[in-house]
């Protein structure tokens, strides 16, 4: 097969993880007779230091002809003034709604080699697997907002959570159909108790649910009451499916369940076009340049960019193995080491990638 990737490594760990990232999926070309194409593009902050733009039409052009993207995080304090024109997220948010990202899936596996990484009891989060679709174009972070000064010198600002009912089936059908390749359940997530938009967000999960997936058992719970759930009884959720700010801090929360937000891939996907593909950590500008960021939620997200842009399942499962065989034998990167002996960033990827070979 032949592919166009591109790289956007983006701010802080991005650029060192992404190298990873990329010398995975070069491995895999050679092993399996692929040739793969990789054009690197910046965005994020380094793209407002080099164009004054978090996402230079440029990149954006490149994004759109190719078959699926490896982005490494976006941001830094460098960025992070108030007063600043835009902003590095900027150009994350502009890539998902330019290129119709609509879903953003993030499993939460706990790897039974990291249980005792984990924060919680092993009895709590052992067998952890749950898959999120958190709704990735709407809602709170695309709705009308705005700031203006009061009478009193005060001010005020607004966001406004939106949604319409088919933004919301097309995710319900996504989670419902990941369902049926899993446990067969899926818990939608909302505020319908003070939200009108949750209401419509409710209705339109439960009619979707009962005409189009009848074989799926499927249940409502309320963010407040999912936040205490998933530290509680993470066990007990397969695919969870949610509006994008919910889903946002609900996905930080899981990743602690496996000990370290440096082991979680994401993918956003649309209906049709390219994949973008990520760890869901961010840039950790306080470690950036140290050669210690964990790489592996990069190389995870090459399996999931392998398995759903390029449909390659065998070479997604071989990364994912490879991985597990690393951690098998006991290698730590420092996030995951407790105090104990730990390995670099590039260390890290030559050992996946001996496990590969
Ligand atoms: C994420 C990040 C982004 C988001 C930020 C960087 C805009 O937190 O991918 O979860 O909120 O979507
Ligand atoms: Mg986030």
């Amino acid at each position: 097969m032949q592919a166009k990737i591109v790289l956007l490594p983006g701010d802080g760990i991005g650029p060192e993880v992404v190298a990873q990232g990329e010398r995975i999926l070069q491995a895999v070309a050679k092993k399996y007779g692929h040739s793969f194409q990789f054009t690197t593009c910046p965005i994020g902050g380094c793209a407002i230091d080099e164009f004054g733009d978090p996402l230079p039409e440029k990149t954006l052009a490149a994004c759109r002809e190719s078959d699926a993207i490896l982005l490494g995080a976006v941001g830094g304090p460098k960025w992070d003034d108030p007063t600043a024109k835009t902003r590095p997220e900027v150009g994350l948010l502009k890539i998902r709604k330019e290129l119709g990202l609509f879903a953003n899936l993030r499993p939460i596996f706990v790897s039974p080699h990291l249980v005792s990484s984990s924060p919680l009891k092993a009895e709590v989060v052992a067998g952890t697997n749950i898959l999120f679709f958190r709704e990735l174009t709407g809602g709170l972070y695309f709705g009308k907002s705005g700031k203006e000064t009061n009478a009193d010198g005060g001010e005020t600002a607004f966001n406004t959570m939106i949604y319409s009912t088919h933004e919301i089936e097309r995710i319900v059908r996504l989670a419902g159909q990941a369902a049926r390749g899993r446990n067969k359940r899926v818990t939608s997530v909302d505020k319908a108790n003070v939200l009108e938009v949750s209401r419509l967000w409710r209705r339109v999960f439960e009619r979707v649910m009962k005409e189009e997936f009848p074989d799926i058992q499927f249940e409502n719970v309320l963010v407040d009451a999912m936040a205490m759930y998933l530290v509680a009884r993470p066990k007990s959720f397969d695919v969870v499916v949610t509006e994008n700010m919910f889903g946002d801090i609900l996905t930080d929360e899981g990743s602690q369940l496996p000990g370290s937000l440096g082991m979680l891939p994401s993918a956003s996907i649309g209906s049709s076009g390219p994949g973008l593909y990520e760890p869901i950590h961010g840039s950790a500008p306080d470690i950036a340049g140290r050669g210690i960021a964990n790489p592996l939620a990069t190389i995870l997200a090459t399996a999931m960019l392998l398995r759903h842009s390029l449909k390659l399942d065998a070479e997604a499962t071989a990364i994912e193995q490879a991985v597990d065989r690393v951690l098998a034998k006991g290698h730590r990167t420092s996030d995951l080491a407790m105090g104990g002996p730990s390995i670099g960033t590039t260390e890290m990827g030559s050992l996946v990638l001996a496990e590969l070979a």
